[in-house]
């Protein structure tokens, strides 16, 4: 059950869905074609310690999660994990077209494991501010502790649903230079009053020559055919997560 002002760790409530998607982008990595390579996928799930989200990661080959329900599909095979694969190739273009187009001023939204920091080029002079709870990002810092990110990361450590501007901006954010923000896997685990603040807010500080990237939910026919199958691969891999009770509509 949410609440405005709930806040969790990294394997609690919506905090466990960055692990989810970090699982997934393991997996991809792990495959002979991959689409990407994310090897602090695999670096952050482990680092949990639980069986279920290793299970995830580790492939879903023999857990029934493919469209059919056979048991010799794999995670490429669910629609929800296409969709959190090609988003993240999306999204890698995204920012290589924003760099290409100068913008040296990155913001992720609700970063969770997100680790393009870390591993995308970054030209000279790129900051990259990594906003999320303060628990989440907390987690991801002792498991990258040893790891350098390729650009000036800069945790901010906020609530997105109050004000996260000012703890922004007392990061260094430049609000006079041009932004390329993101808010991948995000919009649908806040209310409607705070997707439409959020969205003021970011175009408050967006100077001429910023762009955004996001992703929105799902109509209610492939909404419906996601919340079986997520269902299934959730409990077949042994991770207890309530989705259906962490998303607003
Ligand atoms: C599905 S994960 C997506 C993480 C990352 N963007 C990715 O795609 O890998 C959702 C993330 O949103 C963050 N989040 C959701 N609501 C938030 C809020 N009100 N304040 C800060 N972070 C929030 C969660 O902590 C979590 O890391």
């Amino acid at each position: 059950m949410r609440t405005d002002d709930d806040s969790w760790d990294i394997t609690e409530s919506v905090g466990a869905t960055a692990l989810g998607v970090a699982a997934i982008r393991a997996y991809e990595s792990g495959q002979d074609d991959a689409l990407f390579q994310d090897p602090y996928a695999a670096k952050l799930v482990s680092a949990v310690g639980s069986d279920g989200w290793n299970n995830l990661m580790s492939g879903m080959r023999n857990l029934g999660a493919g469209e059919q329900g056979g048991d010799d599909t794999d995670l490429r095979g669910w629609s929800m994990g296409s969709v959190l694969i090609a988003r993240t190739v999306y999204f890698d273009e995204y920012f290589a077209a924003a760099v290409r187009a100068g913008i040296r001023q990155i913001v992720i939204l609700a970063a969770g494991l997100d680790a393009r920091a870390y591993r995308l080029e970054w030209p000279s002079g790129t900051r990259i501010f990594e906003l999320d709870q303060p628990k989440v990002l907390a987690f991801k810092a002792r498991a990258l502790a040893d790891d350098e990110p390729g650009a000036d990361r800069r945790e901010v450590a906020v609530d997105l649903r109050q004000d996260w501007p000012k703890a922004l901006l007392d990061k260094g954010f430049e609000p006079g230079e041009p932004t390329a923000w993101l808010a991948e896997g995000l919009l649908r685990y806040l209310p409607g009053h705070a997707q439409d603040k959020l969205l003021e807010q970011v175009a408050e500080l967006s100077a001429p020559g910023s762009r955004i990237a996001l992703n929105l939910g799902t109509d209610k026919d492939m909404a419906d055919q996601f919340r079986e199958r997520r269902a299934k691969v959730m409990a077949d891999a042994g991770v207890k997560i309530d989705l259906e009770n962490l998303f607003y509509p």
